[in-house]
């Protein structure tokens, strides 16, 4: 048993939580073997009291007790992803909460249930069968596009970014024409810290003016999905915002709050995470130039492209949660109302886990990563994601017979969602 805190040094805490440091991804991998391997759960302390002091916990086997005890770590009432303690007093003064928006990743036993219930039968194989037709058509008219812009294009921008966004306004009923403003709140909620994403030049701003455009893009989305229910209620469809919007809990109608928090996250949740995903995998592809002749032959091996490649880019780098008692992980004891940040990016690295864990292996078996999380919060789209993809690189095998990098590929700065944001290729259609 280790009884003194093992506290993270200083130069290392910064790191792990400089946006800049996720977008030199080996970089980062580089920080977090260092810290799995010297204090697989390590005390981050602010030298300038900006956060408060939380535990940073990298070892797979950890991270999964972590995410399945969620009697013993909560959602509530720290926050649940990283935040300063600024933008988390921020929030408090604007909305009585610690997060900007209440939804289910922040919602605890029982009312996080009576929530995920809502939609969770909609998110199930069985019924997204239904969208399968609507998505291969998607994904066709995406690959028409970047075929006629090709040859050399940047795939994040082709598809990766704009494809996963049609198929989540599609399922929330936002018609095409309004999916540019939703793109431009989600990065601003989500990109905020890289200045390319974030279209707002955010990188010279303040804490106090990053809060704001944030807050103010909280309240866009929620003005615009009170339309999308009023419609929503007055002619309901097969689509999930129908379920949302005439929805109900302990036998009355969600609140506007409730209803907008249902609508932003998986607005948001599903969009960058399965862009990530998807940029990531058409990398490690063009990378390997066999690879992807022998997936055109043969598409069983498709599936364990798309598992691989959500492990290999690990799109929701942490979350965070509080200890309900004193407890004790890996050793270290841990203090009730403690907050930690369970850290997938590190978890899926572990090399107790996962051989060569920084190589892309397709046939990766068994690849059980925690990418979509683990327990009562895992991910409520993982089938959506995994079929959007499959359907996706159906597509593009389809119609591209090669491919190759055309330049450096750039990562996002981001502690919490990250991935590629451009990723130059040269493709040859067949
Ligand atoms: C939750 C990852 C795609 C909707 C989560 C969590 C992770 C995650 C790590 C938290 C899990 C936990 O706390 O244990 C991903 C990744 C994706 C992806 C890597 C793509 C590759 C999607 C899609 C949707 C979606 C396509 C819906 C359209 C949600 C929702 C939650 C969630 C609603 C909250 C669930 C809850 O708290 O009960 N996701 N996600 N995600 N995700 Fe995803």
């Amino acid at each position: 048993m280790i009884t003194e805190s093992p506290h993270i040094p200083q130069e290392r805490a910064e790191a792990v939580l400089d946006p800049a440091t996720y977008s030199d991804w080996d970089g980062a991998l580089d920080q977090f073997d260092w810290l799995r391997d010297h204090m697989p759960v390590g005390r981050m302390v602010a030298s300038d009291d900006s956060f408060e002091p939380f535990w940073l916990v990298t070892r797979y086997e950890d991270v999964m007790r972590i995410s399945k005890d969620n009697a013993g770590f909560l959602n509530n009432p720290r926050p649940v992803v990283f935040a300063s303690k600024k933008m988390t007093e921020f929030s408090l003064a604007a909305t009585g909460s610690n997060m900007l928006v209440d939804s289910l990743v922040v919602f605890d036993a029982p009312v996080h249930m009576k929530y995920r219930k809502l939609t969770q039968e909609w998110f199930m194989p069985k019924n997204l069968k239904q969208l399968e037709a609507e998505i291969t058509a998607l994904a066709e008219k995406t690959v028409d596009r970047l075929i006629a812009n090709g040859p050399e294009v940047d795939f994040v921008q082709q598809v990766a970014a704009p494809y996963p966004l049609h198929v989540v306004m599609q399922i929330l009923g936002v018609p095409e024409e309004d999916e540019e403003r939703m793109l431009f709140l989600t990065q601003q909620m989500f990109g905020g810290q890289d200045e390319d994403l974030s279209g707002s030049g955010m990188a010279d701003m303040t804490e106090e003016q990053i809060i704001q455009i944030v807050s103010g893009s909280v309240t866009a989305f929620e003005t615009y999905f009170a339309q999308v229910t009023a419609e929503k209620r007055a002619n309901p469809t097969n689509d999930v915002a129908s379920v949302i919007a005439n929805a109900k809990v302990d036998g009355a109608p969600l609140g506007d709050r409730e209803m907008a928090g249902y609508y932003i996250i998986v607005a948001t949740a599903g969009h960058d995470t399965t862009s990530a995903s998807t940029a990531g995998a058409m990398q490690a592809l063009a990378q390997d130039p066999e690879q992807w002749a022998r997936v055109r032959e043969d598409r069983s091996l498709l599936p364990g492209i798309v598992e691989e490649a959500i492990r290999w880019t690990t799109p929701v780098q942490h979350f965070m949660r509080t200890a309900a008692e004193d407890c004790e992980i890996g050793g270290v004891p841990i203090a009730k109302g403690d907050w930690l940040m369970i850290n997938y990016v590190a978890a899926n690295h572990d090399p107790a886990i996962f051989d060569n864990p920084r190589s892309f292996d397709a046939a990766r078996s068994p690849n059980r990563h925690l990418a979509f999380g683990a327990g009562a919060h895992q991910c409520l789209g993982l089938h959506l994601a995994r079929l959007e993809m499959r359907i996706l690189f159906n597509a593009l095998l389809d119609r591209i017979e090669s491919l190759e990098l055309a330049g450096e590929p750039q990562r996002a700065k981001s502690i919490f969602v990250g991935g590629l944001k451009t990723l130059p290729l040269k493709i040859t259609a067949s």
